[in-house]
């Protein structure tokens, strides 16, 4: 039994529930909230396990099943059948999980920033170095690590404090627990052809930890999905250029009859 997911739950219509990324937690999409209410609606911000205000997953062995678990209980308990997911980066990879084992809950799909396959062995390695490093020195030594990648060149130092701050304020259990969830996620290359709903991919032209040509493959086997390049964005494409993406989600959902 996970504990319940602390959320912001604003707006009415349609529902759509969003997933941050790492290692921060719901305050990332405050605009994406702000621009779904303004269109008619309902938006449900979810922190991730061991993220925000929710707890970490009662386990030693955290996984993404465990987080949509915590994800499909909360839908629940809020009586939501079936929402539109958008997820950026750890928060696509539950999106993707969610579409694994339940995809009778989706409207419809949002993908951004993110990829569809596991941890590469570079990047595995990379995460037992991270755990070593939150472990021993915490959260900030491990932004600090991961900032020069997440931003495109140029990003304001107002943004990369704002995510010091939030990264900062995480625990390391929520944090470790997400690096070995993350490791060991499963390919979910294989669940892409099988998509019935609307599906996006939305990308920072700079994103270099998850780059436009993934997103473009990963759109051709979901049957040629759309792919959005946000212009002058790096990885955290929402928080760099939130009107541009915004901008392009509320198209796509309007071209695509999405309520
Ligand atoms: C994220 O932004 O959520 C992370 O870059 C994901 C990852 O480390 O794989």
């Amino acid at each position: 039994m996970s504990s319940p997911l602390s959320l912001d739950d604003d707006g009415q219509g349609d529902p759509w529930v969003l997933l941050h990324s790492f290692p921060i937690d719901r305050r990332m999409w405050a605009s994406q909230r702000q621009a779904l209410v303004a269109s008619g609606r309902r938006v449900v911000a979810v922190d991730l396990p061991g993220f925000g205000g929710t707890l970490p997953l009662a386990t030693d062995a955290p996984s993404l099943d465990g987080y949509v678990d915590a994800l499909l209980a909360t839908l629940d308990r809020l009586g939501l059948d079936r929402v539109t997911a958008l997820g950026l980066s750890l928060g696509g990879y539950v999106a993707l999980r969610l579409a694994a084992r339940a995809p009778e809950r989706l409207r419809a799909l949002v993908l951004a920033d993110t990829r569809a396959a596991g941890d590469s062995p570079e990047t595995r390695a990379s995460r037992v170095l991270n755990l070593g490093l939150v472990r021993a020195k915490g959260p900030p030594a491990l932004i600090e690590k991961m900032l020069p990648h997440l931003l495109a060149p140029g990003a304001p130092d107002a943004l990369k404090d704002q995510l010091r701050r939030w990264a900062s304020e995480q625990s390391v259990e929520g944090v470790t627990g997400a690096l070995l969830a993350m490791r060991d996620r499963p390919d979910a290359t294989s669940v892409l052809p099988g998509l019935r709903c609307p599906v996006l991919m939305v990308v920072g032209e700079h994103d270099g930890i998850t780059p436009a040509a993934e997103h473009h493959a990963m759109a051709a086997a979901a049957g040629g999905a759309r792919v959005e390049v946000i212009a002058g964005a790096g990885h955290l494409s929402n928080l760099e250029r939130p009107d541009a993406f915004n901008r392009s989600v509320l198209a796509w959902a309007s071209e695509a009859g999405l309520p």
